[in-house]
């Protein structure tokens, strides 16, 4: 990689021995120390892992803190960084109905007791985002919960992991990622939307953001860059979740741009240059969360790691060259993109001021306006010439 862009990967995406629900797996486990190792040698900046991604969900403490030894010592001697840690909530049967959400309350009790101690676990190993998806949160069936009770729950589970966070001093962000269903028929929070709509409710919002994931908006058939937008704008883009969809339909996972390549490239744009106007880029560290496909050995496993950061490196020098490039420049002047960032109103101005000003009905040329050409397709194609040309 010839930039400086920091990648991270999960290690469960690496890892996944590509069981799936018709079919055993097609890989070796690997050990997570290698993975580190092997992320390292890829040119990756860090990694990201669930709890029982590094021990099981039964180990003893013995146990447990061998295994985090092991890969707190691949990070040191490689010089990855553990920039998130997530808590897996939804593998062990007792989950079946949720965590957070569980008709359970014991099972409630249990799952935060499990996702605090992996805050503990996160904060020890310098970890900046905490993320959490709700996987099991849901229901197959409308009337197997009291709806307004379970999003109560919900919020009542995150705002005491922020508490904690708060109480115990960790210089931790929670970070939620949206998902409109599967496992679960619906999960709770499928979008981005949903998720900063739950947000708002929280006593601790201000560390409390959102981790969304290019597949999880686009199964929803909706757009991830303006979902990305929405999130910057709020101040809520904690981290992301990179990896190609087709369209609606199951979780495809696949490697960074090789689903929706055009909605990738705008993405990248928005992620790496912020918007024309001036408004914010990422800070984070660009994350993916994807599956080496099902069909792919043990070379593909980092064939494919690989490609995601090329994608990804090769969408954004070409967003680069489209931003600099003076007749996209022009265009977009053309197109009035740069005047959407001017305030509808003046500075001060009053609604008597408004009111009276002719401009906003008496003298305005309607005609005029509804006859603009914004000359749109032009630009599109100036991007696809530097997309594809
Ligand atoms: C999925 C999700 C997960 C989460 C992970 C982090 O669809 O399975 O994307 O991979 O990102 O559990 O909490
Ligand atoms: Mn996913
Ligand atoms: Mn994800």
């Amino acid at each position: 990689m010839t930039d400086d862009i920091k990648y991270s990967f999960g290690l469960w995406t690496v890892g996944w021995q590509a069981v799936d629900p018709f079919g055993e797996a097609t890989r070796p486990p690997l050990d997570p120390a290698d993975s580190v190792r092997k992320l390292a040698e890829i040119g990756a900046y860090g990694f990201t892992f669930h709890d029982n991604d590094v021990f099981p969900f039964d180990a003893d403490d013995a146990d447990r803190r061998a295994r985090i030894d092991s890969v707190r010592r691949a990070a040191e001697e490689t010089g990855l960084s553990i920039e998130m840690v997530t808590t897996n909530t939804f593998t062990h049967p007792m989950f079946k109905d949720g965590a957070f959400t569980s008709n359970n309350r014991g099972v409630r009790r249990f799952g935060l007791r499990k996702v605090l101690r992996n805050v503990d676990l996160a904060a020890e190993l310098g970890a900046k985002t905490f993320v959490m998806w709700g996987g099991r949160e849901g229901t197959e069936y409308d009337n197997s919960k009291d709806l307004h009770a379970a999003h109560a729950r919900y919020a009542e589970g995150i705002d005491t992991v922020a508490a904690y966070i708060k109480e115990r001093g960790y210089a931790l962000r929670i970070a939620i990622e949206p998902k409109p269903n599967e496992p679960r028929g619906d999960i709770f929070l499928p979008t981005i939307g949903h998720a900063l709509g739950l947000i708002a409710t929280l006593d601790h919002q201000d560390i409390v953001g959102l981790n969304p994931e290019t597949g999880h908006e686009q199964m929803s058939n909706l757009n991830y860059t303006h979902g990305l937008a929405l999130a910057l704008y709020a101040g809520k883009l904690f981290h992301i979740d990179l990896n190609g969809q087709n369209g609606p339909k199951f979780d495809q996972d696949l490697v960074f741009g090789h689903g929706n390549l055009l909605s990738a490239f705008f993405t990248v744009d928005l992620l790496e240059n912020g918007s024309p106007g001036g408004g914010p880029a990422f800070e984070g560290t660009r994350h993916f969360d994807y599956k080496p496909s099902r069909t792919e050995g043990s070379e593909g496993v980092w064939e494919s790691a690989k490609a995601n950061m090329e994608m990804y490196s090769m969408l954004a020098a070409k967003s680069k060259q489209y931003r600099a490039d003076p007749e996209v420049q022009e265009a977009l002047a053309h197109a009035g993109v740069f005047e959407l960032g001017e305030s509808t109103l003046g500075a001060g101005e009053t609604f008597e001021q408004f009111l009276a000003d002719p401009t906003t009905r008496e003298t305005f040329d309607v005609d005029a306006a509804a006859e603009r050409d914004y000359g749109l397709v032009r630009l599109h194609q100036l991007a696809l010439r530097h997309l594809v040309g």
